[in-house]
């Protein structure tokens, strides 16, 4: 019997719950990075809705997932909204610094009083832009209630507790955060096969390193050997919350299509997140459904 079976009937079952951030992302489009000390000019600013929990929970929503955000809305004087200024250059890359205000007074007492709605849940998606001891228990009671549970461990540290591994059932990472990780440079498909073993003994049960416009590598506790999984070749403007993108697409195929192959889950995140690489925004530029190939649903 489901948890979701010994609720009230007015309870709302959400399938895909995000417990994370919210920012107010500060967004500058320059010819390129500038370097420490530099200023440069800039020739485009936006304000917008950012976050990485929030983008991936908008991203999943998007495509049709019945979503939610454990992220309890409020004033306070205690802390800053939570904010991203973003460079963007040319090329479409990016460089992001986070102040994450408000997010950090987000506490396990907060998340008990979630816990119905994180236990009753098909996926349970978490970062670390909130306090990594929060991210630790909603993992945990995600993990007990038996809901699969995707774990991003972005912005990455060095020192990630053990724990983190063990409660995720998909830990998904870009080449940097793998790297902070692990210690292994991650420039190559073979070298993320190498974070990703390393990554697996640490005791996840699958990992993918995304890889940007390479795509990503999947690897897991059966089938040990990385998959690489290629891309199509787009014209990035904004890899912004590609990732996020990418991610939220992985949540709604594991809610939705839960007998579909991971293989092909992350085939299709990544068609997802080439899509929003196109245009400029973090979650201005996430794709709905209707906007999408229907082979991809
Ligand atoms: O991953 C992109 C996101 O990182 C941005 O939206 C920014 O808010 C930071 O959280």
């Amino acid at each position: 019997m489901s948890l979701s079976e010994h609720l009230p009937s007015d309870t709302v079952v959400y399938d895909v719950v995000v417990v994370g951030s919210c920012m107010t992302d500060l967004v500058s489009y320059t010819p390129r990075l500038p370097k420490a000390g530099e200023t440069i000019h800039g020739h485009k600013f936006l304000i917008g809705f950012g976050g990485k929990g929030a983008n991936q929970c908008i991203q999943a929503a998007r495509l049709g997932a019945k979503s939610a955000m454990v992220d309890y809305v409020g004033q306070t004087d205690e802390a800053s909204t939570g904010v991203a200024p973003i460079t963007v250059n040319d090329e479409g890359q990016n460089a992001i610094v986070i102040v994450a205000g408000a997010n950090l007074l987000l506490n396990s007492e907060d998340l008990e009083q979630a816990s119905k709605v994180i236990g009753c849940a098909k996926v349970v998606v978490c970062q670390l832009e909130i306090r990594p001891a929060v991210t630790l228990t909603a993992l945990k009671i995600a993990h007990k209630a038996g809901v699969k549970t995707i774990f991003n461990p972005a912005p990455a540290i060095a020192d990630l507790d053990p724990e983190f591994y063990k409660e995720t059932d998909v830990f998904c990472c870009n080449e940097t955060e793998a790297e902070i990780l692990t210690g292994i440079e991650v420039c190559s498909v073979a070298s993320a096969g190498k974070a990703g073993s390393a990554l697996l003994e640490k005791g996840c049960r699958s990992v993918i390193i995304t890889l940007g416009a390479e795509g990503s590598v999947l690897m897991s506790l059966d089938k040990r050997t990385p998959h690489y999984i290629p891309t199509k070749k787009v014209k990035a403007v904004d890899t912004t919350g590609a990732g996020d993108s990418f991610v939220g697409a992985l949540a709604f195929y594991m809610a939705y299509y839960p007998c579909m192959e991971l293989e092909e889950m992350s085939r299709r995140a990544c068609d997802i997140a080439s899509v929003s690489v196109q245009s400029q925004g973090t979650q201005a530029s996430y794709p709905y459904r209707a906007q999408l190939p229907q082979e991809l649903f």
